[in-house]
This record gives C-alpha cells, structure tokens and sequence, in this order.
C-alpha cells in the first residue's frame, strides 16, 4: 500500500555526514510523521546540528537517502527542500534589526512567493501575505510588537520573530535547532508555549539543551551520540533510561 497516510512525512535511511574521517552523522535512519512532534538529544558533538543540516540540504549527506513525503531529496537544494514544506529556524544574524518586526516577516513571506516551483503551490497562486504575517504574528506572541525595530525587541522576542519568520512559508515540517538558547528562565516558558501552540498539523524536531525543556513539548524523544541513534523511546521512557542518563550527563552507566 502506498497511500499519502503511509508514507512518512520525513524519512531518513542509514543517513550519514562525514568531515574527512569524522563521521560527525553515522548511519541514521528515521521517520517522522505528519503532525509529530520529536525532539532529538544528545550531548554536544553528538551531530545534532549536521544531521539537521543533512536534512535541510546545508550539507548534503555523505551516504544514505533522505525522503521527504516520499520524494527523494538527498541531493536536492535547500530551496527545493523548502518549496517542498520543510522549513528551519532562521539564525539571529538574517533579522534585519533597523526593520520592524512586520517588515521581516513581510521579506520572509515573499521570500515564498518566489518558489514557483513549488507542486504544493500550485493553483494557489495568490498568496494571501497578509493573512500569513498575521498568524505568525499571533501564534509567536508578537502582535504588540508588529510595528516595533528589530533593535528594541529583547532577545527573546528575537527568537520569537525567528520562529514567525519560518512559519511564513507554511511549512508542513519546522526543525528548530536550540529554539531557547541563551533565553531567560521567563523567556523559556514563553517559547515553550509558543512551541506548543503552533499548529497541530505542523511536524516539529527539536533539538533543545534542556531536558526536560524538549520532554515537555514532545511525542517522541530521539536520543544520538556520536552520530549514531542510541535510543528511541517516548518522554517517559526517556526519563528513566540509564543508558540516556549516562551519555547526557556524563554518569557512569552504573549509576
Ligand atoms: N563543517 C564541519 N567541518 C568539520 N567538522 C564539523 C563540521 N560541522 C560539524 N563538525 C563536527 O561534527 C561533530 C558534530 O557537530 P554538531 O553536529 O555541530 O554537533 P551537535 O549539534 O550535536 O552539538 C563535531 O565533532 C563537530 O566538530
Ligand atoms: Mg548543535
């Protein structure tokens, strides 16, 4: 059978990135369905970030297959994966902090209307730019800030308006790698809410610092190191996992 339902949103087959002789992502596989939420763990170097880039075509994979809704993209361009639903947060550094909050979305929004290319889009050809930057507005808290310079937000409301501007190309599958990096105890609650308010039918993988941060917010937990998955299992399963506990913070397995 091979109906839409049965195959996997995302689907990565035995994924690998290598820098010369690091294997930084070493032979990863996984699915993740529409509307899922997961979150990938694991400690720093663990290759979080590369199998990202492997998925959003940053860098390329060195061996195995990435799929997207059953198209084969492991050599597609970042823009062609992003014409076929699948978005990222952006990176602080792409705000243009002299702009207001609603001129960075607007720039991002059209940033959409040039993929044409795009199968989703098609027959929808008049993009409805307003009612995008009003959602994104709304489900990432900023409606009070819609007119306000970048420059003046806090940082946090930076990280928000990030998470808005990637939710204006209407994804269908959002990575956020470390969404509440560097935030306040205050601004953490915040994202999580906002992290959990965004649309049901929107997968999300998120890798985050925080534990329990990233347990909360998930269906299913993915746990990596040294480039390779260690164990799969949902929140619960992943609290009480010795194994999990050991690589994460650093106890000896005996513990
Ligand atoms: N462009 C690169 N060139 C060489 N080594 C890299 C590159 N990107 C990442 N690495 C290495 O790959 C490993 C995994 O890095 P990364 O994916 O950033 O880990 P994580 O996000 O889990 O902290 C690390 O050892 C890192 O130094
Ligand atoms: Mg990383």
């Amino acid at each position: 059978m091979n109906t839409a339902a049965s195959v996997p949103l995302l689907h990565l087959t035995d994924v690998g990135v290598h820098f010369g002789a690091l294997h930084a992502v070493d032979g990863v596989s996984l699915e993740i369905r529409a509307g899922e939420r997961v979150a990938i763990l694991g400690p720093n170097g663990a290759g979080k970030t590369t199998l990202f880039n492997a998925i959003t075509g940053m860098t390329p994979a060195t061996t195995g297959r990435v799929f997207l809704s059953g198209t084969d993209i492991t050599r597609a361009t970042p823009n062609r994966r992003a014409g076929l639903g699948l978005a990222r947060t952006f990176q602080i550094t792409n705000l243009f902090f002299g702009l207001t909050v609603e001129e960075n979305l607007l720039l991002a929004a059209r940033g959409l209307s040039r993929r044409k290319f795009s199968p989703w889009r098609n027959g929808a050809a008049a993009i409805d730019e307003r009612g995008l930057i009003d959602t994104a507005l709304s489900k990432c808290r900023l409606d009070a800030r819609r007119g306000l310079a970048v420059r003046n937000l806090s940082y946090g409301e930076q990280r928000q308006l990030e998470l808005a501007m990637s939710l204006t190309s209407s994804p269908r599958l959002l990575l956020l790698d470390e969404p509440a990096a560097g935030l306040s105890p205050a601004e953490r609650i915040v994202m999580a809410e906002v992290i959990r308010g965004l649309p049901s039918d929107l997968a999300l993988v998120l890798i985050e610092h925080d534990i329990e941060l990233a347990l909360s917010l998930v269906d299913r937990v993915i746990c990596v190191h040294q480039g390779r998955v260690l164990v799969e299992g949902k929140p619960d399963e992943i609290r009480g996992n010795a194994q999990v506990q050991a690589v994460y913070l650093g106890r000896p397995r005996d513990a």
